[in-house]
């Protein structure tokens, strides 16, 4: 599907192909309860999330969100506004679409109420997808050469196709298995990533062991380049020590 916009609530957003039609996947909004912030917490407090990831604090509390969704809905704001005159001024039609250094679209949410027209209404928050520049895992965590790379790849500016991005994802396990996270990374890549950030570059990391993290990037034709054994610090909070991480690349359009 291609980018989408909700005449009624003024919001952009890509929605996914069926049967998965009733996903969306949206900007944050400045309403904490219709942002999700409540539905956010109890995801990330669950086991079957919160044990298959590297970043967000654990037990995850109301201010972890609050900061974290603040802070991405201030980083987005000007691509937000810059697509919301996309769609509202007909006279831009025709002019060559504007490519952009940052992915807005990261609130996936489960429709629950659409328009006469088939604008969503209302909708539940039930996931989270960040596509950012990459973390390079390959170094070691807190080595400088990691942060070199990571500086290198941040001085590129937008829209360079040697920029080398990363994807990091969560479902609620309410839906986990239903293939919603290989359509979520499938449009992000095609109808947003592609055509409007110019990227041609992307990896992922998940936790040796977590089938269904692979089989979404394999699926969407990513290959794994290398494991890592004993590579990622894992917080004290859930459980200590390190563990072995799989790197997955992107091959490019299928
Ligand atoms: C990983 C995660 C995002 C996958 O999302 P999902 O929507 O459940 O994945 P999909 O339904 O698109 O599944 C893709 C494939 O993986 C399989 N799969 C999903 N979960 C699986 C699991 N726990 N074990 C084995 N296979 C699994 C699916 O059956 C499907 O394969 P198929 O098409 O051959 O049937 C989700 O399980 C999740 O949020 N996990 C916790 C957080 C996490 O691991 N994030 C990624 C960190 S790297």
């Amino acid at each position: 599907m291609p980018l989408c916009f909700n005449s009624t609530t003024k919001e952009p957003y890509l929605r996914l192909a069926a049967p998965h039609s009733h996903i969306i996947i949206t900007p944050h909004r400045s309403d904490p309860i219709a942002d999700g912030i409540p539905a956010r917490i109890e995801i990330l407090n669950h086991p079957a999330v919160y044990m298959c990831l590297e970043g967000p604090p654990y037990p995850h509390l109301q201010e972890h969100a609050e900061s974290w969704c603040n802070g991405k809905r201030d980083e987005m704001q000007e691509v937000v506004e810059s697509l919301v005159c996309e769609f509202q001024e007909p006279s831009r039609n025709g002019e060559k679409a504007r490519i952009f250094d940052k992915c807005p679209f990261t609130c996936i949410r489960e429709v629950t109420e659409e328009s006469s027209d088939g604008d969503p209404l209302t909708d539940v928050f039930i996931g989270d997808i960040g596509l950012v520049r990459y973390s390079f895992y390959e170094f070691r965590s807190g080595s400088d050469e990691r942060q070199a790379a990571r500086d290198r790849n941040n001085a590129i500016p937008g829209g360079d196709e040697n920029i080398v991005w990363q994807f990091g994802d969560y479902l609620a396990p309410s839906h986990h298995g239903r293939g919603i996270m290989t359509g979520v990374i499938r449009s992000v890549i095609h109808d947003w990533a592609v055509p409007r950030m110019n990227v041609r570059d992307i990896r992922a990391s998940a936790f040796v062991g977590n089938q269904g993290s692979l089989k979404v990037f394999l699926k969407n034709n990513f290959e794994e380049t290398c494991t890592l054994e004993d590579w990622a610090p894992v917080s004290e909070s859930r459980g200590g020590g390190t563990r072995s991480i799989v790197v997955v690349k992107w091959r490019g359009m299928n």
